[in-house]
């Protein structure tokens, strides 16, 4: 008896099938990513001359207030809803005692007040740490070489005040301390702002990838020693989870994961862990490495919105990131 004919097994999952045309791509796209999705991060500076672009930050510039005023109109024509301020301010006035931090009139405030102005329906988000005004570079108050906790927190609460006076939509504690989110939460539901929403940097890194950030705002010479004491350790997942899940029992709203691309596995694991709001930062290594490999000609442009679905994919509801006017463009 002869056996009847080999035939070879038809491969009944041909994944390729769905890729064969942009329709059928398109119909199987499983993650989105829009201007919507995006935070803008703008640099504010009160320095004569200290406006245009930041070597470190190749495309990205220094805004002047009137600067800063026609970014926000940009993104309101580009649909981004909201800029983030970072306030490039005067190196004479940074003291040890940070009191510039709560002053109304800081440059951080007014860019808050000036994007207002023109611009009421974009959402403002600050930056809450010492760093801008502290004459040696930390977060937080220094005493002795410590890192002081909690007499921090009460500076943080003053300058949050502040803030929320000028009209911010969104506070952003970048600065680390235990226990600030609760006491910006009280301060905010006793002083006339329960609804200012908070977006707390809740699993913020010790990461070489702030380099470019600190030339841009002047704070690159001035920093004495490291953020080890109070920003979290590359090598830990865990100790992320408690600080997003402090962060969010304290009161915040929304929770960040920084920098982004290297730490696409706790963003994961916060939006599964949590299933809050969940926001990246890519940060300004990350910009300089993506812009100098682009400027140099090693990688096409493309690699942004690849960079970008990551954190979509990942879980993220959005980034913070120095592409968004560019990305917007683009996506438009
Ligand atoms: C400091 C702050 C930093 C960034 C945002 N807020 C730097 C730091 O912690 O030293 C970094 C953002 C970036 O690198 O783009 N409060």
């Amino acid at each position: 008896m002869s056996s009847p004919p080999i035939v070879a097994p038809f491969p009944a999952t041909r994944l390729r099938r769905l890729r064969r045309t942009p329709a059928l791509r398109a119909l199987t796209t499983e993650v989105s990513l829009s201007a919507a999705n995006l935070i803008w991060p703008i640099f504010v500076t009160e320095i004569a001359g200290g406006a245009g672009e930041i070597p470190s930050m190749p495309g990205v510039e220094r805004l002047t207030l009137d600067g800063a005023k026609r970014a926000a109109e940009t993104a309101m024509r580009l649909n981004i809803p909201a800029v983030c301020i970072f306030p490039h301010s005067d190196p004479d006035l940074k003291t040890d005692t940070c009191e510039r931090a709560w002053d109304p009139e800081n440059i951080g405030n007014k860019a808050i007040r000036a994007i207002k102005e023109v611009a009421p329906d974009l959402a403002v988000m600050t930056d809450i740490a010492l760093d801008p005004y502290n004459a040696n570079g930390h977060d937080g108050l220094v005493r002795d070489g410590v890192i002081l906790n909690d007499e921090t927190v009460e500076a943080l609460v003053r300058m949050a005040l502040a803030q929320a006076e000028a009209g911010a939509d969104i506070l952003g504690p970048s600065d680390m301390m235990d226990g600030r989110i609760g006491a910006l939460r009280m301060a905010l539901e006793g002083n006339g702002h329960k609804d200012v929403a908070i977006l707390s940097y809740a699993a913020k890194y010790a990461s070489g990838f702030y380099g470019p950030f600190r030339d841009a705002v002047g704070a690159s010479g001035r920093l004495v020693g490291d953020k080890k004491t109070y920003q979290i350790n590359p090598a830990n997942r865990e100790e992320a989870m408690r600080c997003v899940a402090r962060d969010l029992a304290e009161g915040a709203d929304m929770v960040m994961v920084k920098p982004g691309m290297p730490y696409l596995d706790i963003c994961r694991m916060v939006k599964d862990q949590f299933a809050a709001p969940t926001y990246a930062y890519q940060v300004s290594g990350e910009y300089a490495m993506l812009e100098g490999a682009i400027r140099n000609g090693w990688l096409s442009r493309d690699v942004v919105l690849e960079s970008l679905l990551a954190f979509r994919r990942a879980g993220c509801d959005g980034i913070l990131t120095y592409y968004a006017p560019q990305l917007a463009e683009r996506l438009a």
